[in-house]
C-alpha cells in the first residue's frame, strides 16, 4: 500500500465509523480476557504490512466505546466536535510541541489568541493563561503559584522550616486538589475540607472559623478554591462571600471550573452561577467537557499577574531549547510543566470560530434544559429518586430499593446495562449512598432520547428486581 492509499483507506475507516457513532449498541461488550483473544496482540511480532495494521485499527473501532452515542451518559464529555476532530488530525500529522516559537510558530500564536479572548470573557484584566493537560494540572498549578507567592522562599529553599501552610476546598472538592497538595509538599494534612450545605455547596460559614483557627495557630491559609460544578453534585460554591474572606485573609482564591465553567460563555447563565469570578485569581475550565473539543482542551487563567507563571514554573537551564525574543513571553515552554508540549490550540481555535462563543453558549444552555428535563423523567417513574437536589448539570438519582440492598441493586444495574450495551452511566456516592449520575455533553441528544435512557432503565430495574425478589442474584 503506498501514502496515497494508506490515506485512502484510513479515510474511508475514519467516515465509516463517524457514521455509525451513534447508531447500534454504544459497546459490544467482552470481558479482558475474551477482548484480549479477540484483539490477537501476540500476532506479526517480526512486523507487519500495512493490511494488518488496519485490521488492528478497524479492532480498535469496533470494540471501543462510541462515546458520541445517545446512551453514553457516563462522563462530563462525550464525541469530540468534528472541528476538533480536525483540528487533532492535523495536528497529528504536523507533529511538532508547543513549548517554542520556534517549533510551532502558528500553534504558539493560536494559543495567545484564545488565552486573550477567554482573559476578556471572564473578565482578568492585565491577565496570563496557559492551556494545559486539564484541570487536574490547572488545579495544581494555581495552588503552585499561589504557594510560591506567599512563600517566595519555597522555590529555591523548598517547604523545610516555612510556616505550616495551608489550603481549603470544599469537601466535594475534585481529587486532584488532594493530588496538588501531595505534589507540591503541602500534605494532605493541610488541605482542609470544608463540610458542604445540603445543596452540595461550601459552607462559607465554616470556612471563616476554619481559617481564624488557622491564624491563630501561626499557621498561613494561603489557598482557597471554589468548585464551579462539582464532580457528583454539580455545585457552585459562592465565589462573592469567599471574595470577601479573601480581603480579609489574604489567601489566593482558584475557582475550579472544569465541568460548570462552561457557564461563563453564556450571558443569561453567567449571572446564576459564576457572579464575582472576575476577581478571582484563578480559574481553570476544560473545553474538552461541555463544550465538545476533543481530550484534552483546558485553559487556566490567572488575574493581574502577568510573570506568575513563569515565575513559579521556570527552573533549571532551558537555554538548549528557549530563545531570548523581542516578547520574552512567546515562548509557553518556561512558564509549563513539562518540556515537549502538546499542541492543543488548533482543535480549540477551530472549534471557537467554527461555533463562536454564542453557539457554545446555547449548547450549554440547552444541556441546562435537558438536565431539569431528565429530573422530571426521573420525577414521572415510580421505580427511580433523586437523590440530591439538582444544583445545575448533574442529575443523581437512583432506582428505588430498601436502603440495605439499594448500593448493590444499583451498582448491579448499571454493570447489567453496561455489559448488555444498552447505556453507560456514572456512579457516585452521597453520605455513603450509590448513586447513578446521568450527565448530558452530547449535543445531539434530544428529549426522546432521555425518554428512552429512562425507560430501558427502569425496563431494565423491574427485570433484575423481580430477580433479586426470586431470590436469583
Ligand atoms: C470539578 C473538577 N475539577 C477537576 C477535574 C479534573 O479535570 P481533568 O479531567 O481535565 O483533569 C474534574 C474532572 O472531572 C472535575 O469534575
Amino acid at each position: 500500500m503506498n501514502e496515497r492509499e494508506v490515506f485512502q483507506r484510513l479515510l474511508l475507516i475514519v467516515e465509516e465509523y463517524y457514521a455509525g457513532r451513534q447508531s447500534g449498541k454504544f459497546l459490544d461488550y467482552f470481558d479482558p480476557d475474551e477482548l484480549r483473544q479477540l484483539l490477537q496482540l501476540d500476532h506479526h511480532p517480526e512486523g507487519c504490512d500495512w493490511d494488518r495494521l488496519f485490521d488492528w485499527t478497524e479492532k480498535y473501532l469496533r470494540y471501543a466505546v462510541k462515546t458520541n452515542h445517545p446512551s453514553f451518559v457516563n462522563r462530563m464529555w462525550s464525541g469530540a466536535s468534528l472541528p476538533a476532530v480536525v483540528g487533532e488530525i492535523i495536528t497529528a500529522i504536523s507533529n511538532t510541541s508547543a513549548c517554542t516559537f520556534e517549533t510551532a510558530p502558528v500553534s504558539t500564536l493560536l494559543e495567545k489568541y484564545m488565552i486573550d479572548q477567554m482573559l476578556e470573557i471572564v473578565g482578568f484584566e492585565d491577565g496570563q493563561g496557559q492551556m494545559t493537560t486539564g484541570s487536574s494540572n490547572a488545579n495544581m498549578i494555581a495552588m503552585m503559584c499561589a504557594r510560591n507567592l506567599h512563600d517566595p522562599a519555597a522555590k529555591d529553599a523548598g517547604l523545610f522550616g516555612c510556616r505550616r501552610l495551608l489550603a481549603f476546598v470544599s469537601a466535594d472538592a475534585h481529587y486532584s486538589m488532594d493530588r496538588a497538595a501531595n505534589i507540591l509538599g503541602i500534605g494532605l494534612e493541610q488541605l482542609i475540607k470544608v463540610p458542604v450545605n445540603d445543596r452540595g455547596q461550601m459552607d462559607v460559614t465554616v470556612l471563616e472559623k476554619k481559617l481564624v483557627d488557622c491564624c491563630e495557630s501561626g499557621s498561613h491559609p494561603f489557598f482557597v478554591a471554589a468548585t464551579a460544578g462539582t464532580t457528583v453534585r454539580g455545585a457552585f460554591d459562592p465565589v462573592e462571600p469567599l471574595l470577601v474572606l479573601r480581603a480579609r485573609f489574604g489567601f489566593w482564591l482558584h475557582v475550579d471550573g472544569a465541568w460548570g465553567g462552561a457557564t461563563v460563555l453564556s450571558e443569561r447563565l453567567r449571572p446564576q452561577f459564576l457572579p464575582g469570578l472576575e476577581k478571582a485569581d484563578s480559574f481553570t475550565m476544560d473545553f474538552h467537557k461541555m463544550l465538545g473539543s476533543s481530550l484534552i482542551c483546558n485553559v487556566l487563567l490567572l488575574n493581574n499577574r502577568r510573570d506568575a507563571l513563569a515565575r513559579t514554573l521556570s527552573a533549571g537551564d532551558g537555554s538548549y531549547l528557549f530563545r531570548e525574543t523581542e516578547d520574552e513571553l512567546l515562548d509557553f515552554g518556561p512558564a509549563s510543566l513539562q518540556c515537549g508540549r502538546r499542541v492543543d490550540s488548533l482543535k480549540w481555535f477551530l472549534d471557537w470560530k467554527f461555533h463562536g462563543r454564542k453557539g457554545l453558549a446555547a449548547r450549554v444552555e440547552s444541556f441546562l434544559d435537558l438536565c431539569g428535563y431528565a429530573e422530571e423523567c426521573v420525577g414521572r417513574h415510580p421505580e427511580l429518586e433523586m437523590m440530591a437536589p439538582r444544583a445545575s448539570f448533574n442529575v443523581c438519582f437512583r432506582y428505588v430499593r430498601d436502603e440495605a440492598s439499594a448500593n448493590d441493586f444499583n451498582l448491579a444495574l448499571r454493570t447489567r446495562l453496561y455489559q448488555r450495551g444498552i447505556s453507560m452511566v456514572g456512579c457516585a456516592y452521597i453520605e455513603e449512598r450509590l448513586v447513578l449520575r446521568l450527565l448530558i455533553t452530547n449535543v445531539s441528544m434530544g428529549r426522546e432520547d432521555i425518554d428512552r435512557y429512562f425507560a430501558e432503565l427502569v425496563a431494565a430495574g423491574r427485570e433484575m428486581d423481580s430477580e433479586w425478589r426470586a431470590g436469583a442474584k
